[in-house]
């Protein structure tokens, strides 16, 4: 039986950090589900509207070569529901969320991979912004 993954985020202005978790997300399996973060929910999770709206983050997250469907997350605390929903056999996740969703581990295997260092959505936008942005 193919072997899918599953894993979440907003993926907000694409850089490689993004690229290499749902690269190293997909070689775990044979097929990638990709759960990406309302406009809402990042409004509410991170206290700023997404540069890209959702319907702009689902093409291109659904446009990588290493995934197979998108689909939109809407609430945080309804990961159980999307793995069954989505027959997932593997969640995978950010480091920055060790131990957070071990509790899943009677529905799927719950992998954290490590986050590719120096970079962020939120370090690029301040990078653009520039030192003097906002003053
Ligand atoms: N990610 C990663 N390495 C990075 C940045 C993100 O592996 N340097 C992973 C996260 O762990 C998550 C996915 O990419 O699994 C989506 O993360 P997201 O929160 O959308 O990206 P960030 O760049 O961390 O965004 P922000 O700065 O807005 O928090």
């Amino acid at each position: 039986m193919a072997r899918t993954v599953i894993t979440f985020g907003t993926f907000d202005i694409l850089h490689i950090g993004h690229l290499r978790v749902i690269d190293r997300a997909r070689a775990l399996g044979d097929r990638l589900v990709v759960g990406v973060s309302s406009d809402e929910l990042n409004l509410s999770k991170k206290g700023r509207e997404p540069v890209f709206s959702q319907d702009e983050r689902l093409q291109i997250i659904g446009a990588l070569r290493s995934v197979d469907a998108v689909f939109l997350e809407e609430s945080l605390e309804a990961k159980r529901e999307y793995v069954v929903t989505h027959g997932a056999q593997v969640l995978v996740m950010g480091d920055d969320w060790a131990g957070h969703f071990d509790e899943l581990g009677d529905v799927c295997e719950v992998v954290y991979l490590p986050r590719t260092p120096s970079i962020s959505t939120t370090a690029i936008i301040e990078k653009v912004a520039g030192p003097t942005a906002g003053t």
